[in-house]
């Protein structure tokens, strides 16, 4: 019999062809995640679980599981959503998608740097509403990200992969000097970027763009609050692709708001979606686009197919090729 593997959504059919093959799929249909219910409902059974970030996978989804669950991999690179202690603790094979989705991520990073230095979000809703009436010579003006003095400085909060993509991008192509925080200096960006390494406090102080890369854990969360937000220039423009628990965001909302920072550009926020009211919608110094880094089809198939190859090995008791290790 063909052991049984939920996907907690439809995926890239790369993965289900993988999968198909080996396994008795059992996919959660639907634009929306499943539900809690669902979820433990859905993976009872089930020797592989194939899951996305919104899914809290832990003990009671192992134990909803049953004891026949070997491997666990999560459609993303972050893992965030899984409590790898104990899935490590229960002997499951726990694995994720790194490597594949740094450029695609790397160029939203810059995108939305862009788009927030330059005053897109204000730009786009004015055109969209008929308010563009003329060229403006004193309209929409944004930020440099070149010329007119110094170099712009750059801090790169996590300079793993996508923050060492994201450094590349903005120092060979826009002169930028890097800064970035990293839990030990890195001879080889420092050499092949000109680059920094520095504590946070001083990044935060110097970068005219702040860009976040660290992974979402107890040590980061909120690491972006109201005290590091105010050692932030005026004129500074904060990025956000990593998770939006990194930020406080009601700190965040308030500098946006007083113009202590100068806009933010964000692929991540808490929660995902954000209700309607919310008040950062509202501000149009604030860039939001919805959780889109690695959205590109090869990205997302090149994840899947990590994803489908973590499962397989993990069903045959191999070490998975793309493994999370505590
Ligand atoms: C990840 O992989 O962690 C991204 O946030 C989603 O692509």
């Amino acid at each position: 019999m063909k052991p049984t593997v939920f996907i907690a959504r439809r995926i890239p059919a790369i993965a289900h062809h993988l999968l198909e093959e080996h396994c008795e799929l059992r996919v959660h249909e639907g634009l929306m995640p499943p539900t809690r219910e669902e979820l433990l409902a859905g993976v009872q059974g089930c020797s592989g679980i194939l899951s996305l970030l919104s899914d809290r996978i832990d003990g009671e989804v192992c134990e909803a599981a049953g004891p026949q669950l070997k491997v666990i991999s999560n459609f993303a690179v972050g893992y965030n959503n899984m409590d790898v202690p104990e899935l490590a603790r229960r002997g499951i094979a726990v694995g994720n998608t790194p490597d594949v989705l740094t450029d695609a991520t790397a160029d939203i990073a810059v995108a939305l740097l862009l788009c927030a230095a330059r005053n897109f979000g204000r730009a786009s809703q004015d055109v969209r509403n008929d308010v563009w009436k003329t060229w403006q010579p004193l309209g929409w003006i944004g930020k440099d990200l070149v010329g007119f003095g110094e170099p712009k400085k750059l801090g790169i909060v996590g300079m793993g992969r996508i923050g060492s993509a994201v450094a590349k991008r903005m120092h060979l192509g826009w002169g930028m000097q890097v800064l970035y925080t990293a839990r030990s200096p890195k001879p080889e960006v420092d050499k092949e970027l000109s680059a920094t390494h520095v504590e946070l406090p001083k990044l935060l102080e110097e970068s005219d763009f702040v860009s976040l890369h660290v992974p979402l854990n107890d040590e980061t969360h909120h690491l972006i609050g109201a005290p590091e937000l105010t050692l932030m220039k005026e004129t500074a423009v904060l990025v956000n692709t990593a998770r939006g628990e990194i930020i406080d965001q009601d700190a965040l909302t308030e500098a946006l708001l007083s113009r202590s920072i100068y806009a933010a550009g964000l692929d991540v926020c808490t929660p995902e979606p954000l209700p309607a009211d919310d008040r950062l919608l509202q501000l149009d110094n604030c860039f939001l686009v919805p959780h889109l880094g690695s959205a590109t089809q090869a990205t997302r198939d090149a994840m899947a197919e990590r994803a489908a190859k973590n499962i397989l090995a993990g069903l045959q008791d191999q070490p998975l090729p793309y493994r999370i290790s505590i």
